[in-house]
């Protein structure tokens, strides 16, 4: 635009004065254009210097906000799949940077070497650490899930020494026995007679709780009956899990502000927290009253919080009743609902793999065909219970669970804080109090750790000379790794390769036809709309085939 130089901008009088303000109204039009012009400058120099840092961080980067808009475009389609791309494009770390007001800043890892280093090797430099257990203190307490230190070594070393005691495996095995004979199976038979379709997602999720309690508590709260009830303490567990996840998206001043007026969320995980504590409390009573009798029942015991009961603490002490509420609540977190969501992705990935099945549905009626009773002309029965010893022997069954657990970790990803100053082994540099996300289900999705065919589901790679061998927890991270590798592991196995194997070896399972599948967002990884099923009998005519 023009501006005439001999325009006379100090003229008066009524002509004057109209020919002034139409100078000046062009001259502001003039400055409200040059100052758009400038602000889309500046817009347009900032998206593309933002834009282009995605070349050197893998994400854009923009001013105040960080990479939090790239996030929030990642959360409303697939997370897990967002950090998958980001981890696979950056060589599999990356620096998160938060909005500035925020302490979302993290470095996120799924490089095998970096898992090694902070895993294992410099264990003491990264441990769960304030952050973590400042959101969890209400619900875990001093418990062995959330606590570091010494507090975390007395534990895990007593609960180590329980976890591979004879009696403690006696009371698992006998425990999931009693729960998929007696309440898992009928169920399932009832909803197939009915010709029903069931949610098997809920149905294992009840099954695990009303084990991990009779493992932690010795009681069985009875999730798992023909009427599928709810449970005050389940229902207690669940919302005080949920509201406490509410807090690692919540800014800190925030959430303990709401706490300490007791509103929203922070009044629920309140009441809900009180709900698990009723619970506890209540066990804890009657199981002091039966220790004092010492009775038979007492005496047979090997429940963690019997064991726990009967140890002392290092001044010689008996454990206080907060610490045994701790203990257990703690186990119960870790023990529910990870294998049965495991075999909620197991059970969708055979449908998806029917060679699979096949497979699996060979080895359990060729290992059954090796019984004495069998060689002496006995029948492949629906009655039939599996053996532990013949549990230990499907290989393929371990390696097609392994294999789900790869591609759907059941904690998708995993946290630590540095403590020190620190290098990761690929380079990255860390500043004490970094939070360090490491990325377990964009490990199994990596072509640097798994191949080429990373995202096809093949038990077969798990296997050498149709034996189960494991990998390396650094590359195979869903059960953690180091000193704080998960005490139950070997249970967990036992527990989903038992459940699955009685069911394949009845049913058929299938999954409702445009079913949706998609992962929850939430500490553990559930499926979202769980899993609708259809069940058919498989009749013995058919399982004898596999033993031609
Ligand atoms: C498929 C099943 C399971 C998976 C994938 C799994 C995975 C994990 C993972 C990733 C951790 C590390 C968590 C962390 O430190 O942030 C862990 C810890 C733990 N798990 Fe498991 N878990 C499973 C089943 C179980 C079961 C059935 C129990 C108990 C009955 C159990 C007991 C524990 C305990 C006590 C810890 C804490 C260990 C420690 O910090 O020293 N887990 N598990």
């Amino acid at each position: 635009m023009m501006i005439d130089p001999c325009s006379n901008l100090t003229s008066s009088g009524h002509g004057g004065n109209l020919v002034g303000n139409f100078v000046s109204e062009r001259l502001f039009f003039l400055q409200d254009l040059q100052i758009l012009e400038l602000v889309l400058a500046l817009i347009v120099f900032i998206a593309i210097h933002s834009l282009r840092q995605k070349r050197r961080y893998g994400v854009p980067v923009w001013p105040f906000l960080g990479m939090l808009p790239s996030l929030v475009s990642g959360l409303q389609s697939n997370l897990y799949e967002w950090v998958t791309e980001v981890l696979c494009r950056q060589n599999g770390t990356f620096v998160f940077r938060g909005p500035w007001f925020s302490s979302l800043n993290c470095v996120v890892t799924a490089d095998p070497r970096n898992l090694e280093h902070l895993l294992k090797t410099k264990f003491s430099v990264y441990p769960k650490g304030p952050y973590f257990r400042d959101n969890m203190c209400d619900l875990l307490g001093d418990g062995i899930f959330s606590a570091d230190n010494e507090t975390w070594q007395r534990q895990r070393k007593t609960a180590s020494i329980e976890f591979h005691s004879t009696k403690f495996r006696q009371l698992t095995t006998e425990s999931l026995l009693e729960l998929v004979h007696a309440r898992l199976l009928p169920v399932l038979e009832n909803a197939m007679n009915k010709s029903i379709s069931i949610d098997l997602q809920d149905i294992l999720l009840r099954l695990t709780f009303d084990n991990v309690c009779m493992i932690a508590f010795g009681v069985d709260p009875g999730c798992l009956s023909p009427e599928l009830p709810d449970i005050p303490f389940a229902k207690a567990f669940e919302d005080a899990t949920e509201a406490t996840l509410l807090r690692f998206v919540t800014p800190k001043w925030v959430w303990k502000t709401m706490r300490y007026l007791n509103l929203g969320t922070e009044k629920k995980l309140k009441r809900s927290i009180n709900g698990v504590d009723e619970f506890a409390e209540k066990v804890i009573e009657t199981r002091k009253k039966e220790l004092s009798l010492e009775t038979e029942t007492q005496k047979q015991r090997s429940d963690l919080l019997t064991v726990f009961m009967r140890s002392k603490d290092e001044q010689g002490k008996p454990f206080s009743d907060k610490f045994l509420r701790d203990i257990c609540v703690n186990f119960i977190l870790a023990g529910r609902d990870t294998s049965s969501v495991a075999l909620s992705w197991f059970f969708w990935l055979l449908e998806k793999n029917p060679r699979v099945k096949e497979k699996i549905v060979a080895e359990i009626c060729r290992i059954i065909n090796e019984r004495e009773e069998m060689k002496n002309g006995g029948e492949l029965k629906s009655s039939l219970i599996l053996k532990p010893e013949e549990i230990k022997q499907m290989d393929y069954l371990q390696a097609a669970l392994s294999e789900a657990l790869r591609l759907y970790p059941s904690v998708p990803v995993d946290h630590k804080e540095a403590v020190e100053d620190d290098v990761f082994p690929d380079g990255t540099v860390l500043k004490k109090g970094t939070n360090v996300v490491y990325a377990i289900y964009t490990m199994g999705r990596m072509e640097a750790i798994w191949g080429k065919d990373c995202r096809e589901y093949k038990p077969e790679r798990w296997l050498r000379d149709n034996k189960y061998m494991c990998e390396s927890a650094y590359k195979f991270t869903a059960f953690n790794g180091g000193p704080r590798l998960c005490l139950g592991k070997d249970f967990a196995y036992y527990q989903m390769k038992f459940t699955a194997a009685s069911i394949i070896y009845r049913y058929h399972v299938k999954v409702v036809e445009d079913h949706p599948i998609a992962p929850k967002l939430a500490l553990t990884m559930y499926m979202k709309h769980g899993l609708k099923v259809n069940l058919i009998k498989r009749h013995e005519t058919e399982l004898l085939n596999y033993l031609k």
